[in-house]
């Protein structure tokens, strides 16, 4: 489950100039740890002047249809200053071998024999997964259809505009587009941000036929307004699947509250599940669950670190925990002892988690 496996690159194409699509080559005996559904991310693991990072990157690509998944491919975009994305986007090359964990994530589009009518929200790198979801949608039949709307600052800052062209080109009738761009008019496009007023426009003008689903992905902002409008619209609460790359700034703040709150004192003994092994560590109450696993050595899964990709669950069958943020697991899976261990604060002075049992 946790394991990762070297990959290599066998295509990197750049998209804009600050953003780059990288392939992975997917060897016979990795077929079936790497078969993805569409909406999935894959985790990079790789060290760079000496320190591991791991990043989540959505697969673009589509999930293969028949016959063997020869490839997978990501779209990174360069975030000034990460530690991760400005080496992807300069220095990563075909024929390197990458570390990566297989295909992860609960943002998923189950491919249906029956017609479906969906709707694609993507505002930057937030196109990835959006753009397998269509992909996968429109190649399912000739009566499935797909809208995006796709919002970027310019043109020459959309990631993949050729393959959404290409698609276009593909599906002329089964697919419809709508461009916004913040910081540049253009013909049949949207001026301004992914907002309520983008939304209506869209559903009174471009497309009025009732989505059986919306997928989003897209900055925190995004995701709330539209949910707002497309609820409003008369979608049900689960229609609406979303993706997040990266938390706002506010949540940060707000859980670095909530740590303090879900302190208790002293050491605590945890015992640790992972792949069928137990192990048993002590740890400080002041610490993040997973930060001691991790500084114990334990091979527990894990990638964003940010309580956004979902990685890192794990279920406490003794003891309690609490998250400092949680935007990922239900109600039902926490009264369950669903806790993300990135955002975990042990409540009790003993506890037992297994990252098996999920
Ligand atoms: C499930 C999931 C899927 C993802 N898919 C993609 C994808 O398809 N393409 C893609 O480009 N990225 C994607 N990301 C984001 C990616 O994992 C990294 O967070 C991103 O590339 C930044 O990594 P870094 O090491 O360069 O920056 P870091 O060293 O992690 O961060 C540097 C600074 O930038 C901020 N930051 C991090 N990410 C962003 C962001 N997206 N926008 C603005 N500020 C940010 C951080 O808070 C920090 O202050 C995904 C994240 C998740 C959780
Ligand atoms: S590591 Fe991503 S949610 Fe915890």
């Amino acid at each position: 489950m946790t394991s990762f496996h070297p990959l290599t690159v066998s295509q990197v194409e750049n998209l804009t100039t600050q953003s780059v699509a990288i392939s992975f080559e997917i060897p016979a005996h990795l077929q079936s740890d790497f078969t993805f559904q569409a909406g999935q991310y894959i985790t990079i693991k790789h060290k760079i002047h000496g320190k591991e990072v791991r990043r989540a990157y959505s697969i673009s690509s589509a999930p293969a249809v028949s016959g063997p998944q020869a490839s997978i491919t990501v779209g990174i975009k360069e975030v000034a200053g990460g530690a991760f994305s400005p080496y992807a986007n300069r220095y990563i090359q075909k024929g390197d071998v990458l570390e990566i964990m297989p295909p992860q994530g609960r943002f998923l589009y189950a491919p249906t024999s029956a017609p479906v009518h969906i709707l694609g929200v993507a505002a930057g790198s937030g196109i990835t997964p959006i753009l397998s979801i269509a992909k996968s949608v429109l190649a399912s039949g000739s009566k499935h259809t797909f809208t995006l709307i796709y919002g970027n600052k310019s043109p020459q800052d959309v990631m993949f505009s050729s393959e959404v062209e290409t698609l276009k080109a593909a599906y002329p009738n089964q697919l419809k587009i709508q461009w916004v761009y913040s910081q540049a008019k253009e013909e049949n496009s949207l001026f301004g941000r992914i907002d309520t007023a983008a939304i209506n426009y869209l559903l009174k003008n471009i497309d009025t036929d009732p989505f059986d689903a919306a997928y989003l992905c897209g900055p925190e902002g995004m995701i709330k307004t539209a949910t707002e409008s497309l609820e409003k619209a008369g979608l049900a609460t689960d229609q609406i699947h979303y993706e997040l790359f990266t938390v706002a700034t506010e949540s940060t703040t707000e859980a670095g509250e909530a740590t303090e709150s879900a302190l208790t004192a002293g050491n605590i003994a945890v015992e640790v599940t992972v792949d069928g092994e137990t192990s048993t560590i002590e740890m400080d109450a002041k610490t993040i669950l997973l930060d001691a696993i991790i500084k114990a050595d334990i091979d527990a899964p894990y990638s964003c670190q940010g309580g956004v990709c979902s990685s890192c669950i794990c279920k406490v069958t003794k003891g309690s925990a609490s998250m400092i943020k949680n935007q990922i697991l239900t109600d039902s899976e926490i009264a369950d002892g669903l806790v993300l261990s990135c955002q975990a604060m042990v409540t009790s002075t003993e506890i037992a988690v297994d990252f098996d049992d999920v």
